[in-house]
């Protein structure tokens, strides 16, 4: 594969790929343990996760991702860093897109004769994705930069993570990519003089697509009392929270840009996604962060603050070793200030929903 005549396209894609490499936040691809999977005990969610197939099979959003002739319009008016911060935009949500659908295929295929249920489940999720995917990279296109899927598939490195870790990861990335599209959707609504290009209009039908999954998610993570019952859930719970939201805060801090140009404030559409999605996953969690303690934004800016610092010695042509050296002392503060949010005392969702019902 390595010593293939590059295509055409190669160049282009390779320059992608190098760049995604490079930064810590890009979204990865993962593998499981497929035999575990194939022998979780679906039994306490049956009924549920029926229910959930059903609706997948009903495939609501079969005519949605169509390109319609909003589309044939020029783009060259996007100009300078509006255009690059769109496009890195376009990019990072293909790849985090397509990063499902190759996990959902492989857990599709792994599974077809030993769990049909959860076969059938990947691989309609893999449908969606696949969809997500091709749509968002039809949308580069239009500025002028495609991805080689193919490319990106073969050659990217795999992260490895046990199926209760995806459980978890899976769910909340459906969930706060559910609340990402759904958050721009309304925003555009009441201001639709920001809408640059028509993508956004398909938010509203495709956050459904990624409500659903999370759902599916949820029912799957329920199914499995160790994942919620148990002491060790609720740090694991914490830890993925965490996680998914100081990587938000630092990414969407890292292209402010693009949600100028959509006339948002990108520190408050940050806090309003992790807000929500917290505030959803305290129906699938044990456990949810206490978004409202005065550290926990303060703490989060901070670290975002210290990673664009970091960038800055990053892109300087200082030589390694001393760009190594200097980025040192913020990633340690970057850790400390991490481990102090996740030392606030938690929401004990059990006990919410105990309340509720
Ligand atoms: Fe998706
Ligand atoms: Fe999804």
């Amino acid at each position: 594969m390595v010593n293939s005549p590059p295509k055409p396209t190669v160049p282009e894609s390779e320059a992608k790929i190098k760049a995604l490499k490079e930064n810590i936040l890009t979204p990865r691809f993962y593998t499981t343990d497929f035999e575990t999977a194939a022998k979780m005990d679906l039994s306490a969610q049956e009924t549920e996760l029926q229910a959930m197939l059903a609706e997948m099979r009903a495939d609501y959003n079969r005519h949605h991702f169509i390109r319609d002739e909003q589309f044939n319009g020029s783009w060259e008016h996007i100009t300078g860093e509006a255009r690059q911060a769109f496009i890195d935009y376009l990019e990072r949500s293909c790849v985090s897109e397509f990063s499902g659908f190759l996990l959902f295929k492989e857990l599709s295929r792994k599974l077809k004769n030993r769990n049909p249920l959860l076969s059938e489940m990947f691989n309609l999720m893999a449908r969606d994705e696949a969809r997500h995917a091709g749509f968002l990279n039809k949308a580069m296109a239009d500025f002028g930069c495609t991805m080689d899927l193919g490319h990106l598939t073969k050659n990217r490195v795999y992260t490895f993570f046990p199926i209760e870790w995806v459980l978890y990861t899976v769910y909340l990335s459906e969930k706060i990519g559910y609340w990402r599209y759904i958050i721009i959707y309304r925003h555009l609504e009441k201001h639709p003089e920001n809408q640059f290009y028509p993508l956004f209009h398909y938010f509203e039908s495709w956050c459904q697509d990624e409500n659903r999954h999370g759902d599916i998610f949820k029912a799957l993570l329920r199914s499995q009392p160790q994942l919620w019952k148990t002491w060790q859930s609720r740090l694991w719970s914490r830890f993925f929270l965490l996680s998914v939201f100081a990587t938000h805060t630092l990414t969407v801090h890292e292209r402010t840009g693009f949600y100028h140009s959509l006339g948002l404030d990108p520190t408050e559409f940050d806090r309003e996604v992790i807000r929500k999605t917290n505030e959803t996953s305290a129906r699938a969690f044990p456990t949810v962060l206490n978004t409202d303690h005065p550290d926990f934004f303060r703490r989060l800016q901070r670290c975002s603050d210290l990673n664009l610092q970091m960038s800055e010695i990053e892109q300087s042509s200082q030589p390694r070793w001393l760009k190594v050296l200097r980025k040192l002392p913020l990633q340690m503060k970057i850790v400390g200030h991490l481990l102090r949010v996740y030392l606030i005392k938690p929401i004990d969702a059990e006990a919410l929903r105990e309340t509720v019902r």
